[in-house]
């Protein structure tokens, strides 16, 4: 009955929860990538991307919205849908948009949703302090929880734009204590964005589990990125963090690959693509 599940008829068995902390402790670097489709997931996939996240940036790379403000729960659903079809050996995470999770019940029954219709085996949220209860209430209830910190794009009409976080010793700290409390309420995972090198680097000393960053530092567990960034699909400025790996290759598995071993190698992120 598990082989399915283990297997899939793969040389190497699909990531799971465990694959990823056992890739923290023994130091093996994560590649992460998001994605939104069938097609970009088999290639994705192929590439040997660990962990596929159908982000909520799909509101801006694929609806073409300024934000992810706009983005719904049905918008979700479907491409996660779509994107599990493509996976055979990726561990797949979906985020939770916007308002999704404003109480414990709201966020249970949505995250089932992408689970049971999404075929998600993860879902993510933008957490701190405020979402300790959520986090606590879907971990009792066994949804695997990635905690998202840093620059939450969700929050960026409250923050006034989309910059780095934590370059203040104080805002720094507090994040880093929301961390080890989202762990200890259960997440599995706690993901930065845009945050300097140094924060990514305590965070990630202080915690037992993966710490996957976007900019964040190389200290981190793992990294990720947009996946029409690094195509050189998205047109005009991208952020500092961002490298495009299309641009020395013909085809895009092969920057995909290209993305893969620079992550795995270490050398992305190089200093230019760093905050300190
Ligand atoms: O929505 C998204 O794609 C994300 C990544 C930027 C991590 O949250």
């Amino acid at each position: 009955m598990y082989t399915q599940l283990e297997q899939r008829g793969m040389a190497q068995p699909p990531v799971n929860v465990s694959t990823l902390r056992k890739m923290k402790a023994d130091g093996v670097p994560i590649a992460c990538l998001t994605a939104y489709d069938a097609s970009f997931a088999v290639l994705v996939d192929a590439a040997g991307v660990d962990l596929l996240l159908v982000g909520d940036s799909l509101g801006m790379v694929v609806q073409g919205h300024d934000t992810t403000v706009p983005v719904t729960v049905d918008d979700i659903v479907y491409h996660s849908r779509a994107v599990a079809r493509g996976l055979r050996r990726a561990f797949l995470v979906a985020d939770m948009p916007f308002m999704s999770y404003a109480n414990p019940e709201q966020a249970l029954m949505n995250a089932v949703r992408m689970m049971q219709e999404g075929g998600a085996m993860m879902i993510k949220l933008e957490g701190g302090e405020g979402q300790i209860e959520i986090v606590e209430h879907l971990a009792r209830h066994d949804i695997p929880v990635c905690a998202h910190l840093g620059l939450k794009p969700q929050s960026v009409h409250k923050i006034g734009g989309f910059r780095v976080q934590g370059r203040e010793a104080e805002k720094a700290r507090e994040m880093l204590d929301a961390a080890k409390r989202l762990q200890d309420a259960g997440s599995d995972i706690v993901l930065l964005e845009c945050v300097p090198n140094e924060v990514g680097e305590a965070i990630t000393e202080a915690l037992e589990v993966p710490v996957i960053g976007i900019g964040a530092g190389p200290a981190v567990d793992g990294q990720i990125l947009v996946l029409y960034d690094i195509l050189d699909i998205t047109q005009g400025r991208t952020p500092r963090f961002v490298r495009n790996f299309q641009a020395d290759h013909t085809s895009p598995l092969a920057a995909l690959t290209a993305y893969v071993d620079a992550v795995r190698d270490g050398s992305y992120p190089a200093p230019e693509h760093c905050f300190s």
